[in-house]
C-alpha cells in the first residue's frame, strides 16, 4: 500500500532514497535547504552522477508522486519522515558535526502533524549518527508532546550503485524503541515502507537503537580495515619484491576472507568510510572505550600513507624534485561512476604535488567542471591526450575504465618521460613495461610471475 513519506535531506543519500521510496509506490516529498538543489530536482534532474537516479526522478516527477522543496510546512502530512542529512566530520575534531541531524529533527517537531488513533507517525534515522544519538533524539520527540515514534533504519548504499542498493538491499535493519508495543507500531509502518524488497526476501534483522546505530558504523569500520589490511601487506610486498595483486588473489579463495574489497593502491576516501571511523574512536571515547578501537587509528594511518607513498613513487619516477615536472593524472573522483571528490584521495595526492611545484594535467570522466569552479588553480584538460601531452609521469589515481583500457603502445609517443604509476594497481604491468613504459605500482612490481 502507498504511504505519504517526506525525506529530509536531499544529497547523494536522501536525493536517491526519495527517488527508490516514490518507485515502490509510496507519495514522497524530499526537503532540503539549497535552493538550487531543490530546484534541479523539482525538474526531475539529478544534482550529481549516479547511475539510474536520473531515470527514476523523471519518471515520478512527472507523475506527481515525488516532489522536492524547500518549504518544511509541506512535510506535515507524511506518516513516515525519514532523516537523510549529512554527518561530515567537524572542523579540527574527528566527531561527527551533527547540526543537520538536529535541525532535521527540530523541523519534524515543527511541522510533522501530530499523530491519530488510527494514523501513528514515524521518524525514521538514515543518517550514519555516533551511537546513543537515537535515543537523545527519542527524548526530544517525546519532550514536544507529539507523540512520534522514533526508528533507526542505517542504510548501506554505495556511491554509484545507490539505486540499486536501496531499491534491492542485502539487508535491511531496524533499530526499534524498547516499548515493545511502541517497536511493533513502528515495525508495521516500515515493513509497510520496504514490502516490497521484504517480498522479495531481503533478509531483515531486528535490533534495539544502539545495535541499529553501531551495526552501520560497524560496517563500515570492517569495510576500512579490510582495505588497510591489504594496503599494509602491499608496503610488505614492496619491501620485499612480492606481488600484493596475487597475494590478494590467493586469500581471497578463501570464502571466509573473499575477494571484494582487498584492492591495494591509494587507499580509501570519499564521504563516508575515512570520517565515520574517525567519529566512531571519538564516540568510544566518549563512551570511556577507547582502546577496543585504537586498531582503527592504525587502519586511518595506514590508509594515508598511502598517499605519501604515491607522492614518494612521483618523485623517484623523476629521479628527485618534482619542481617543473609535468604529471597527467588520471582520475580525480574518490572512486568511479561518481563525481563526488569529498576526501578524495586522488585530489589530496594531485594538490600536495602541486604544492611541491609539480606542473599538474588533471582529467577525469565526471568531476572536470567541478574541479576547474572549486579549484581554478589546477589545469583541467578536456581530454585525456592533452593531459598526457609531454608528462614526465601518468598517474591514474581513481580506476575510470576510460583509463584502465588506455592502449600504453598508442599513448606512449604523446609523454616525454613514460612513467606509469598505478594507483590502483588496475593495470597489466607487463603489458606497459612491454610497451616501453617504466611501471610503478602500489605493492606490485613488474613481477615474472
Ligand atoms: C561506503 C560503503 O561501502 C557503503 O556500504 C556505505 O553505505 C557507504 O560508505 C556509506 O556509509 O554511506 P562509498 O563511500 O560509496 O560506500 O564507497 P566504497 O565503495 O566503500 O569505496 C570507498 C573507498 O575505498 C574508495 O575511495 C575506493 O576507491 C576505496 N577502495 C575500495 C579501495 O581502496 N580498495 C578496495 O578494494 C575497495
Amino acid at each position: 500500500m502507498d504511504m505519504r513519506i517526506s525525506v529530509i535531506g536531499c544529497g547523494y543519500l536522501g536525493a536517491v532514497h526519495a527517488a527508490c521510496m516514490a518507485e515502490l509506490g509510496h507519495e514522497v516529498v524530499g526537503l532540503d535547504v539549497d535552493e538550487a538543489k531543490i530546484a534541479k530536482l523539482s525538474q526531475g534532474i539529478a544534482p550529481f552522477i549516479e547511475q539510474g537516479l536520473p531515470e527514476l526522478l523523471e519518471k515520478h516527477v512527472a507523475s506527481g508522486r515525488l516532489r522536492f522543496t524547500t518549504n518544511p510546512a509541506e512535510i506535515s502530512e507524511a506518516q513516515i519522515h525519514f532523516i537523510g542529512v549529512g554527518t561530515p566530520q567537524q572542523q579540527g575534531r574527528l566527531g561527527a558535526d551533527m547540526t543537520y541531524v538536529n535541525q532535521a529533527v527540530a523541523t519534524i517537531i515543527e511541522h510533522a502533524n501530530p499523530p491519530q488513533a488510527d494514523k501513528p507517525v514515524l521518524v525514521a534515522g538514515k543518517s550514519t549518527v555516533p551511537v546513543g544519538t537515537a535515543e537523545a533524539i527519542a527524548a526530544d520527540l517525546a519532550a514536544s508532546g507529539k507523540d512520534i515514534i522514533l526508528a533507526w533504519n542505517p542504510e548501506f548504499l554505495r556511491e554509484g550503485y545507490a539505486v540499486q542498493d536501496t531499491l534491492t538491499p542485502d539487508r535491511i535493519v531496524y533499530g526499534l524503541p524498547e516499548d515493545h508495543a511502541v517497536g511493533d507500531v513502528a515495525k508495521a509502518l516500515l515493513d509497510e515502507c520496504y514490502a516490497t524488497p521484504l517480498a522479495a526476501g531481503t533478509p531483515l534483522v531486528v535490533a534495539n537503537y544502539p545495535t541499529a546505530e553501531l551495526v552501520k558504523v560497524a560496517a563500515n569500520s570492517f569495510l576500512a580495515t579490510k582495505i588497510s589490511f591489504i594496503n599494509a601487506m602491499a608496503e610488505l610486498c614492496d619491501a620485499t619484491g612480492g606481488d600484493v595483486t596475487r597475494l590478494a588473489e590467493a586469500i581471497g579463495y578463501d570464502d571466509r576472507i573473499g575477494h571484494k574489497f582487498l584492492g591495494a593502491g591509494i587507499g580509501f576516501g570519499g564521504g563516508c568510510l575515512p570520517k565515520d571511523i574517525r567519529a566512531f574512536m571519538a564516540r568510544a571515547g566518549e563512551l570511556g572505550v577507547d582502546q577496543a578501537l585504537t586498531f582503527l587509528r592504525e587502519v586511518d594511518t595506514i590508509n594515508l600513507r598511502r598517499r605519501d607513498h604515491a607522492i614518494n613513487l612521483a618523485e623517484e619516477a623523476v629521479g628527485g624534485r618534482l619542481v617543473g615536472k609535468k604529471i597527467a593524472v588520471l582520475g580525480i573522483t574518490f572512486k568511479p561512476d561518481t563525481d563526488d571528490l569529498r576526501d578524495s584521495p586522488a585530489l589530496d595526492i594531485a594538490s600536495r604535488l602541486w604544492a611541491r611545484g609539480a606542473e599538474l594535467a588533471i582529467v577525469d570522466p565526471a568531476a572536470g567542471h567541478i574541479l576547474r569552479e572549486r579549484r581554478p588553480d589546477l589545469t583541467v584538460p578536456e581530454t585525456v591526450e592533452e593531459a598526457l601531452d609531454g608528462a614526465d609521469v601518468v598517474m591514474l589515481l581513481t580506476p575510470w575504465k576510460e583509463y584502465t583500457q588506455l592502449d600504453p603502445a598508442e599513448i606512449l609517443p604523446l609523454v616525454d618521460t613514460p612513467n606509469i604509476i598505478d594507483g590502483r594497481n588496475v593495470l597489466n604491468p607487463q603489458q606497459w613495461a612491454d610497451a616501453g613504459w617504466t611501471y610503478y605500482g602500489m605493492g606490485r612490481g613488474v613481477a615474472t610471475w
